[in-house]
């Protein structure tokens, strides 16, 4: 394990009990953007106005799936967002403890873990590329795979883009949202910022990514709104503000 791996997988086991109630207003606002472009992400989501799910004058129809893979999901804030949109949501993380945060939320809700579940796992360890519990069908074919404020935490973002997108079917998306580049940040007033390895991405880098990993199609970078104010409710001087993008491209 790279020493940044082990660095993020031991912060994020300290501080996931911590992390919803921390960044609530954050991770709702984020929330809520996510939503707000599921027409410009551009997946043929499951509507629940729709008739996917009645019976085609009486006939019955297998019904349509669409699956969400959540990398680096932590306490799952990708998968709350299109939960509504998909039928089923997969979480992948290396933290133990993110992925129990995950896991228990959605038995808290009443959701059965064939419709959303997480498991711990990393796809980006070039020793170890296709991990044994990593191989199964299941994570597979996924219609869109997508990162939620992971990117700026990997040794290899363009590595994680192509292993996100082996796990797309042919016309599935990768959605990644990150942010924009910024200064350093300083260890002394961060605890995060060890776990950090890039300082945001921009169009080009991110293009650069996606058309590597055979998602250029339809390329498209969007910068969200206001910007996104990350605050420390036990210590206002360590709030910072950030540029959040949303990048997404589809698998031909
Ligand atoms: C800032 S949190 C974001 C969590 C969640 N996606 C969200 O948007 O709230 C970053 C997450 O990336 C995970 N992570 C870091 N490196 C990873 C890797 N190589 N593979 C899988 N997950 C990783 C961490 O464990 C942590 O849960």
């Amino acid at each position: 394990m790279s020493s940044h791996t082990e660095t993020n997988r031991s912060h994020w086991n300290e501080n996931a009990a911590s992390y919803n109630n921390k960044f609530e207003k954050t991770i709702l606002q984020i929330i809520s953007e996510i939503q707000a472009r599921r027409d410009w992400i551009g997946v043929d989501w499951v509507d629940e106005s729709s008739d996917d799910e009645d019976s085609n004058f009486g006939i019955k129809e297998t019904p349509r799936t669409v699956r969400l893979l959540d990398y680096a999901c932590g306490t799952g804030l990708v998968s709350r967002a299109l939960a509504p949109y998909v039928t089923q949501c997969v979480g992948i993380d290396l933290s133990e403890g993110m992925v129990a945060e995950y896991n228990k939320s959605v038995a808290n809700q009443g959701i059965t873990p064939s419709e959303m579940s997480a498991q711990v796992g990393n796809l980006l360890d070039p020793s170890n590329p296709s991990p044994a519990a990593l191989s199964g069908p299941e994570l597979y074919e996924f219609d869109i795979s997508a990162v939620g404020l992971g990117f700026h935490h990997f040794d290899d973002p363009a590595l994680a883009a192509k292993r996100l997108v082996e796990r797309l079917k042919p016309g599935g998306t990768l959605l990644i949202i990150d942010f924009q580049p910024h200064e350093h940040m300083h260890h002394h007033t961060h605890a995060a910022a060890k776990t950090v390895t890039h300082m945001g991405f921009s169009e080009v880098d991110v293009k650069r990514m996606f058309e590597e990993a055979g998602v250029g199609e339809g390329f498209e970078y969007v910068v969200v709104g206001k910007g996104i104010v990350f605050t420390d409710k036990s210590d206002e001087s360590k709030t910072v503000s950030r540029k959040v993008f949303m990048a997404r491209g589809s698998k031909l």
